[in-house]
């Protein structure tokens, strides 16, 4: 039997490099600032720039859908030493609404978002990970169960799940290992925006957001913790697995 490294260096992730897209993404790039990581975040949006100065990452405007522009992101992430580790938040969550009224274009545009360009990211960041690492996907507790009105979003999680699994299997030889997390709400600008017509016809948004066995809101940190669990040592032997975070809604 092999002797245990040390606790610290099992938690330690100074000098590693990561690729971040998106969203909950804030919150994954402060933690991984805060272990020491290069952290790269990769967002369509902008205003990402100035949280990115803020955090002590850097920012590269970015498309997820748009391969060149990942793969750009990528190379800024990896340096010339490679990447260690991607975390893949950006992502779209428009209500469907009935699935009978649905178009096939908005279908096709969550599934080009949430998978396709999962998938692509997924791609670009194995192909710079010369030396193993860890690639986390941000599925939802939306992949696990369905729910009326979200079918379109219930099915591009649900595929991320699926890839996360296969990809898992596919590059475990390579020493990179790839996990889902599957957040319940997340307190965030996305999640407000969803339940701002809530608001307006008078129900209690924050107790929905707050929903759960635990009684208290999801937040971005929350998340970012599930990441740096996964991204470490820690989870040394995990791969091809959902960490569902919660508060318990689903328990
Ligand atoms: N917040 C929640 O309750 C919740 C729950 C389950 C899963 N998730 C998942 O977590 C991830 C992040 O969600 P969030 O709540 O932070 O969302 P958000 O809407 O607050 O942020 C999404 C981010 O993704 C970026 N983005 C969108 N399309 C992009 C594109 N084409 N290229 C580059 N960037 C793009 C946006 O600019 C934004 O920064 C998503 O994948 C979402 O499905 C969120």
């Amino acid at each position: 039997m092999d002797t245990a490294p040390a606790l610290d260096s099992v938690f330690s992730l100074a000098g590693r490099r990561a690729l971040v897209t998106g969203g909950i993404g804030a919150a994954v790039v402060a933690r991984l600032v805060e272990a020491g990581v290069a952290v790269t975040l990769a967002d369509l949006d902008t205003d990402g720039a100035a949280t990115a100065d803020r955090l002590g990452a850097t920012f590269v405007a970015c498309d997820v859908t748009d391969a060149a522009q990942l793969g750009a992101a990528a190379d800024t992430a990896a340096g010339d030493s490679g990447l260690d580790i991607c975390v893949n938040n950006a992502g779209i969550f428009p209500t469907t609404g009935p699935m009978q009224s649905a178009s096939d274009d908005f279908v096709a545009r969550m599934l080009e978002v949430n998978v396709r360009a999962v998938f692509s990211a997924a791609r670009e960041a194995a192909n710079r990970m010369p030396n193993g690492g860890s690639i986390v996907n941000m599925a939802s507790i939306a992949a696990l169960g369905g729910g009326a009105g979200i079918s379109a979003y219930s099915a591009s999680k649900a595929a991320v799940v699926s890839m996360t699994r296969a990809h898992a299997i596919e590059l475990g030889p390579q020493g990179i290992r790839v996990n889902a997390i599957a957040p319940g709400v997340i307190d965030t600008p996305g999640v407000q925006a969803q339940l701002e017509p809530l608001r307006a016809s008078g129900i209690d948004i924050d107790k929905r957001i707050a929903a759960n066995p635990l009684g208290m809101a999801g937040q971005p940190d929350h998340i970012a913790r599930g990441v740096m669990f996964l991204v470490s040592d820690l989870a040394a032997f995990v791969t091809g697995q959902v960490l569902v975070i919660d508060g318990g809604a689903t328990a």
